[in-house]
């Protein structure tokens, strides 16, 4: 594996399972963890081993079949949690625990009730004994931008020493900025021995609206694991959007020299897989796989896609699974398109017909807001009945 690649670790049935809306059940979750295998990614974290007996059997189950990620499980930094994980990843064929405590004040005063000093102590033990499990431990100091760097640097030192192999630093509350998040992941690299010989982690939520910026900016400050989750489900606002991730690094390739397992064609029937597994899909403005992403209707935006796709369109719809672009007809859009879909619908106008047929269709449009394809044929009917 070069210095370059980067991992990717979903999260969409833990972080993303535990949000409003999206419970899902151990058939489900395993179905997904089937889909989410094909799309190539590297870790997958199946959930909360701890949690209830539900997510203990889904984690089990899921490490029972599904060979190609390493499969995790969360645990708080207690023994109890821990041995519960490793009970749950026991089939495995490759296992990880991923290991979280606050290193915020506010998280260590007000949730925890415990020192620094205690945090740090915590650390150290928590990591050794998922070590005497598994060789593979993700130690993530939660709150990580809301601590101090000083303080974080501690934590994460001493994470490493106890023999954590990647360090996750997440924006647990979406608070972060690309410009602050970045810093911080050179912070890290710069003062932490053993920051060199671990993969530093990116995990963001999105209360902002900005957790796949930060994950983008963290990348271009050396992390090497996203975290992420399909359709960006995840607490409160989500987390950072797989497809969105995806498609950026892809699209912008020329800024980031990275390379990766996924398989971006997977990720449109993935996406659709969930929303008809959760109670909701994505918002039709979703980028990438929304319902929109791929649409058209303003008349001069058709008329360049349909001359040419990449005038409005900087990725095919192909490229990340979407069966085509759509014209959409209505108020907005030009004779272009409404010859080309009358054309798909097995009418081909004269350039007078087309004239007469594009006046009818506008003035249904200012009438009617979505237009059918049974409206274009009546309209049509219309026109030659009364030639
Ligand atoms: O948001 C967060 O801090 C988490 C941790 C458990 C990694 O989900
Ligand atoms: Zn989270």
């Amino acid at each position: 594996m070069t210095q370059n690649h980067l991992r990717f670790f979903d999260t969409t049935l833990r972080d993303g399972e535990q949000s409003p809306g999206c419970s899902m059940t151990q058939p489900e979750k395993l179905a997904m963890a089937h889909a989410l295998e094909d799309l190539g990614v590297d870790i997958l974290e199946a959930g909360f081993a701890i949690s209830s007996e539900g997510d203990f059997s889904a984690i089990r189950s899921i490490a029972s079949e599904i060979r190609l990620p390493i499969i995790t499980s969360l645990a708080r930094a207690r023994r109890e949690d821990i041995e519960r994980a490793a009970e749950a990843l026991e089939p495995a064929h490759k296992a990880r625990i991923h290991l979280f405590l606050a290193s915020s004040d506010i998280h260590l005063e007000y949730k925890l009730k415990i020192s620094r000093e205690q945090a740090l102590a915590q650390t150290a033990e928590a990591v050794a004994h998922a070590r005497s499990y598994v060789d593979d431990v993700e130690f993530s100091p939660e709150d990580a931008t809301r601590t101090s760097h000083d303080f974080l640097c501690q934590m994460v030192a001493v994470a490493i020493e106890a023999g954590a192999t990647t360090i996750n630093l997440p924006d647990t509350v979406g608070y972060s900025v690309p410009a602050e998040y970045a810093a911080m992941f050179r912070v890290v690299r710069e003062r932490v021995p053993g920051a060199d010989k671990v993969i530093l982690s990116t995990h963001c939520h999105n209360d902002l609206g900005l957790a796949v910026a930060n994950t983008l900016a963290a990348v271009e400050a050396g992390a090497r694991q996203v975290e992420c989750s399909i359709n960006g489900i995840g607490e409160r606002a989500g987390n950072a959007a797989l497809e969105e991730i995806a498609a950026a690094l892809r699209v912008r390739a020329d800024q980031f020299p990275v390379e990766h397992n996924l398989n971006l064609e997977r990720i449109y029937a993935t996406s659709q897989q969930l929303t008809r597994t959760i109670s909701f899909g994505p918002a039709p403005n979703k980028a990438i796989v929304g319902a929109n992403a791929f649409a058209h209707e303003a008349g001069i935006h058709q008329h360049g896609v349909l001359s040419n796709p990449l005038t409005y369109e900087i990725m095919t719809p192909a490229s990340v699974g979407v069966p085509a672009n759509r014209m959409v007809l209505g108020k907005h859009s030009g004779r272009h398109a409404l010859r080309s879909r009358l054309v798909e619908l097995g009418y081909t106008l004269q350039p007078s017909d087309l004239d007469v047929a594009y006046r009818a269709f506008t003035e249904l449009a200012d009438r009617k807001k979505s237009i059918y394809d049974q409206d274009l044929i009546n309209l049509v009917a219309h026109h030659q009945r009364h030639e």
